[in-house]
């Protein structure tokens, strides 16, 4: 089954949950998208994960439109979201809605993901009236850890968690198609998927949205450097390819690889004849 923004309506509506994860190349789209996630992220997650940064500040739209593309090359029926990077939207509306354009003309999204509430919905109205489905993305907002002074959870107080609901409000009536919820209490998060017409879908943010995300090296084990509360490891990957690496290198070195069945071959009277 295909996936558009009216599927995630439509499983809003009837109460069934939107599952969706990141990817950033071709060969885990495809594994993604076979499994039936509904939507794939590219995520700009790709400056920690794939390119080794310690933030999500120095991913250009160039790094988003090369990953972006692999990622709709493997996806058939998963609807293919592509983050908008740190200043690309927040500098101008006009910005805002040449460079989603971007993401989608040579990037191959489906829809575009952008960081903010309120403070970034003339933006979302502009790309969505250029016909480019918008998801927000509210709470802990990686592009702003400057900002927050670091990874914290959202909304805790009176004060951030009414901010939090007008900021869900803004991105829903800027026509925004869903919302990411990131790192927010459970209850809050409940309390903002009832508000809200749109899906939201959480990471961090418990059980009480429509839909989860979780970046696809910490639910497989992956990745090291930082492991939130809020990840499940559904597998140790990491642990498998660990040891899949090691029997190489020690079969390389032993010489008992490649064996036989791994070499090609040619006539001997071909090999005789170039001596
Ligand atoms: O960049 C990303 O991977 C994200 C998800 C964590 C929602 O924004």
């Amino acid at each position: 089954m295909t996936n558009t923004v009216t599927t995630f309506q439509k499983m809003k509506n009837q109460g069934e949950r939107i599952s969706m994860l990141t990817a950033y190349d071709y060969s885990m789209a495809k594994l993604i998208d076979e499994a039936g996630i509904n939507g794939i992220l590219v995520g700009d997650s790709v400056g920690n994960v794939v390119l080794g940064y310690d933030d999500t500040i120095p991913v250009t739209m160039e790094d988003m439109i090369h990953h972006g593309a692999a990622v709709a090359r493997g996806a058939k029926n998963a609807l293919v979201v592509i983050d908008m990077p740190f200043m690309s939207y927040q500098t101008s509306i006009y910005d805002a809605v040449v460079n989603a354009g971007r993401l989608m003309k040579e990037g191959g999204a489906k829809a575009v993901k952008l960081e903010g509430g309120e403070k970034v919905k003339d933006q979302i109205r502009a790309i969505v009236d250029a016909s480019i489905p918008v998801m927000g993305h509210i709470g802990l907002t990686p592009q702003s850890i400057n900002a927050f002074g670091g990874f914290k959870v959202q909304g805790k107080t009176e004060d951030t968690a009414k901010q939090l609901l007008r900021d869900a409000k803004a991105v829903e009536e800027a026509g925004a198609f869903a919302v990411v919820l990131e790192c927010v209490p459970e209850q809050l998060a409940a309390k903002v998927t009832e508000e809200l017409s749109i899906p939201t879908i959480g990471i961090g943010a418990g059980a009480g949205c429509d839909g989860q995300i979780l970046v696809y090296q910490d639910m497989l084990g992956m990745y090291s450097d930082f492991s939130p509360k809020f990840v499940k490891r559904f597998a140790e990957a990491g642990l498998i390819m660990n040891q899949a690496f090691k029997e190489y290198d020690k079969e390389v070195k032993e010489g008992t690889f490649p064996a036989k069945e791994h070499c090609f071959t040619m006539k001997e009277e071909v090999l005789d004849r170039i001596y």
